[in-house]
């Protein structure tokens, strides 16, 4: 809880501090990535030229003020909280470099605030950060001791010992530890995959393991990030699909993800589009060996069939199980039986006692959710993965329509 004195401090400058919110990060990541380059290794710079992507860190910082001073919107705190944690664990965040993250943070609101700023504001800005960080840091430090995992050597050396041309722009690798057991996962779980760039500089990315556990080696699938408009292609996911080939070396993380398969008995909905379906591979693999008897609907867009990863896998799973539907859309070229044009949200079965899981681009998720809780659908039913940094500062149950999302 924040202290009396803090709370009327943070109440009365949230909204400057909230207006400044792009300022501050971009002085911070500046001036903290200038003075300290070991951390160019962990953060992802293609987050960082795009400016929403750049606003995560200290736009939460903001939004839990909001929270702590009773002004914020009502976010599950708890499932952000852990979705931070797990990207954290994923990438070996430290409790030592809270302490660097915080001094540039608060450094950041100084300069951009300028005298307002006075010491009595500077230590209830202060007091905010560092409730956060307990949290984070007591959630990371439980994580790395069940994983067995030192977070300054997070990664592994694996190798590639699988490579398969999925679909256009899509290609699944198969990963093994260099040494030691592939590591259990949990259906839906992601790992941190990382390369160096021709820079030197080292670039992790996370891949969803398209497949369940219990196989030799890890399957990631993934989607080449063509540039548009100008923007340049994507650094990892070019090399990974273009250049990585079967004997590389790669640098991986272990599992973590709080979007996994829940077990249970009722129906399962999986609602995917794009290189979204990489989780619900995973899941419906795991139905298909555990849990036949829970009937399961798919139901996936795509742009084509020939961009469409996995879709035979999807139906040679499904025909395992005792109960399956699937419902295909295709922007172009689709064939008999699957339906033509984007996806009708309405056509993702809205089951009351099913669990859901969403994955794709956020509008698409933003529209099949709405559909579902209008017809009645409780909330904490759906779940849903973002393949970016969430933007949950505008209200991570929400949805809100953003630029980066799978495609
Ligand atoms: C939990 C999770 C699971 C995921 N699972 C999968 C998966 O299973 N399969 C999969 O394919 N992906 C997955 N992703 C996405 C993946 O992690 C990467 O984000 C994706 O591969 C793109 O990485 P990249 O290095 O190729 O692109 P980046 O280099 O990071 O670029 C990302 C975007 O930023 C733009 N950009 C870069 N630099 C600039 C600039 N200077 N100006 C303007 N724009 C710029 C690029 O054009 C691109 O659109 C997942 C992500 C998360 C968070
Ligand atoms: C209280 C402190 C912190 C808060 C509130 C915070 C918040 C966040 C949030 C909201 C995200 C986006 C998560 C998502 O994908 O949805 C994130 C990602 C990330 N955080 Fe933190 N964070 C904190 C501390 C740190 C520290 C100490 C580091 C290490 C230097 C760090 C490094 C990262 C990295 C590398 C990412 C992945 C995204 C990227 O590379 O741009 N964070 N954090």
């Amino acid at each position: 809880m924040l202290s009396a004195q803090s709370r009327e401090i943070v109440t009365a400058t949230l909204p400057v501090v909230r207006e400044h919110v792009v300022a501050i990060a971009t002085r911070f990541y500046g001036r903290m990535l200038g003075e300290n380059p070991e951390l160019l290794n962990v953060f992802n710079r293609g987050n960082q030229a795009s400016g929403e992507q750049r606003k995560a860190l200290a736009g939460s910082v903001v939004a839990y003020a909001a929270h702590l001073v009773g002004q914020g919107q009502e976010i599950p705190l708890d499932a952000v909280i852990s979705r931070i944690a797990h990207k954290h664990v994923s990438l070996g965040i430290t409790p030592e470099q809270y302490t660097i993250v915080g001094r540039y943070l608060m450094g950041a609101v100084k300069e951009v605030l300028g005298e307002a700023v006075t010491p009595e504001v500077a230590a209830a800005w202060d007091e905010v950060y560092w409730l956060f960080a307990v949290k984070l840091i007591a959630i990371e430090t439980r994580m790395y001791q069940d994983l067995h995992a030192d977070p300054g050597r997070i990664y592994a050396p694996w190798v590639v010992t699988g490579r398969v041309e999925e679909a256009e722009d899509a290609v699944s690798l198969l990963l093994a530890p260099e040494s030691g057991p592939v590591p259990h996962h949990l259906a839906g779980q992601y790992v941190t995959v990382a390369l160096e760039m021709a820079d030197g500089v080292r670039q992790g990315r996370q891949y969803t393991v398209s497949r369940a556990a219990g196989h030799e080696a890890l399957r990631i699938t993934v989607r080449r990030v063509r540039g548009t408009d100008g923007t340049p292609d994507g650094e990892v996911s070019t090399l990974l699909t273009t250049t990585t080939k079967v004997g590389d070396q790669v640098w991986v993380t272990p599992p973590v993800g709080d979007i996994a398969l829940a077990e249970g008995a009722g129906p399962v909905v999986l609602a995917s589009a794009g290189i979204g379906v990489t989780p619900m591979m995973a899941m419906l693999e795991h139905l298909a060996e555990r849990s036949p008897d829970r009937p399961v609907a798919f139901v996936h867009a795509d742009r084509s069939p020939a961009r469409h990863a996995l879709a035979q896998e999807a139906q040679r799973l499904g025909g395992r199980l005792e109960s399956f539907t699937s419902t295909l859309f295709y922007e172009q070229d689709a064939p008999e039986g699957a339906r033509a044009g984007l996806v009708d949200p309405d056509a993702v079965p809205a089951y009351p006692d099913a669990d859901f899981y969403l994955c794709g681009p956020l509008p698409f998720m933003r529209d099949v959710r709405t559909s579902l809780l209008r017809r009645g659908v409780d909330t904490g039913r759906i779940r849903f993965e973002v393949f970016g940094s969430d933007l949950w500062t505008s209200g991570a149950d929400r949805l809100p329509v953003p630029e980066q999302a799978a495609s």
